[in-house]
């Protein structure tokens, strides 16, 4: 089969972990009789340097164009005097957006081989721990009304959620939780706010007449703030709003102690996904060859599975990137504490390429 990929390296180690990510792609192409065409666009402070702004449209038309996109992070100290709209990160909200990407799929395992680089006290990370969390991408406070007062001294950013939109990134979530372990978490703060009460209605509603198999619990966020420390391997699929979903998202690749592993997908309607690593741009490390593209990698992984159709293709790139740590090879970010040696981005890229053989 035939497939036209989006490449957005962004900014900072972004080009460099979707470098490799091209090479693992060719070769599963390869090696399965696929062909993937891909076609390279701007955004992100690369963007701003180029073109004065962060999302040009001839990004935003090529991704429209393509059948997936393939995203490295956007960012950097160089951008960081700017404001609002004119910040690398408008790409990615703008991108979202532009794409109809309101679903967000981020997974926080343990990876038994990695267990040694879990923050959590051995007794807790023993038990092991598999969630998905499920963002609510393009609503939410980061899209609603935002603004100042006239003379600049008060601020304020709207939370605003309809039943369609809670609607449709829940039933994603619950369609996700019956693949899995059939247990949905819905986190709010129903306790306080407006769209949290109806958010949580409308989630158990879906549930009574379209799921009732799958087990719905609630959690109030501050409270799932300290379970995903305490007690991670009650979650199972997490469905939460934007900003919770970016919050508890990082606290959750956090805990697992393997940030540069895990990749996330963004989903909308059509099969047109975006894939990117859930790490950020680290321009401390930018060029120097020290980035662990395995996150991108797995989010390739992911665009093969849920936006192509090719599950088989998506086991073979995990598999064959679960013995290369299974042998022993790490990264800078994930070697075990007091290791003398480590190997570089394009050495664990040449090693996943050559455990393909
Ligand atoms: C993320 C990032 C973005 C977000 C920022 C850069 C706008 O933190 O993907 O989680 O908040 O969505
Ligand atoms: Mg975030």
């Amino acid at each position: 089969m035939e497939f036209n990929i989006a490449l957005v390296p962004g900014d900072g180690i972004g080009p460099e972990i979707v470098g490799s990510t091209v090479k693992v792609l060719e070769k599963t192409a390869s090696k399965f009789g696929h062909t993937f065409n891909f076609t390279t666009y701007l955004a992100g402070g690369c963007a701003i340097d180029e073109y004065g702004e962060p999302l040009p449209k001839v990004t935003v038309d090529g991704c429209l164009a393509s059948d997936s996109v393939l995203l490295g992070a956007v960012g950097g100290p160089k951008w960081d005097h700017l404001s609002g709209n004119s910040r690398p990160e408008k790409a990615l909200l703008g991108l979202r957006k532009a794409l109809g990407l309101y679903t967000n799929l981020r997974p926080a395992a343990l990876q038994p081989a990695l267990a040694s680089a879990c923050v959590l006290r051995p007794d807790i990370a023993e038990k092991g721990f598999d969630l998905m969390i499920v963002r609510e991408l393009t609503g939410g406070i980061y899209f609603g009304e935002r603004g100042r007062n006239e003379s600049g001294n008060a601020a304020f950013d709207t939370e605003a959620y309809s039943v369609m939109e809670i609607e449709r990134v829940a039933r994603r979530a619950f369609e996700i939780a019956r693949k899995r372990r059939k247990h949905l978490t819905s986190i709010d703060k129903a306790n306080v706010l407006e769209t949290s009460r109806l958010w949580r209605e409308t989630v158990h509603r879906l549930g009574q007449t379209e799921f009732p198999d799958v087990l719905l619990d609630d959690m109030y966020v501050d409270n799932a703030a300290m379970q995903i420390i305490r007690a991670p391997s009650f979650f199972d699929v997490i469905v939460t709003s934007n900003m919770f979903g970016d919050i508890l998202s990082d606290e959750a690749s956090q805990v697992t102690g393997s940030i540069g592993l895990l990749a996330s997908a963004s989903l909308g309607d059509s099969s047109r996904g975006m894939y990117e690593p859930i790490h950020g741009s680290a321009p401390d490390i930018a060029g120097k060859d020290l980035a662990n593209p395995i996150a991108t990698i797995l989010s390739a992984a992911m665009m093969l599975r849920y936006s192509f159709n090719l599950s088989e293709e998506a086991d073979f790139i995990e598999q064959t990137v679960s013995k290369v740590l299974q042998d022993g090879w790490r990264t800078a970010d994930i070697k075990e504490p007091g290791a003398e040696s480590w190997l570089s981005g394009s050495q664990m890229t040449e090693k996943i390429l050559s455990e393909m053989e």
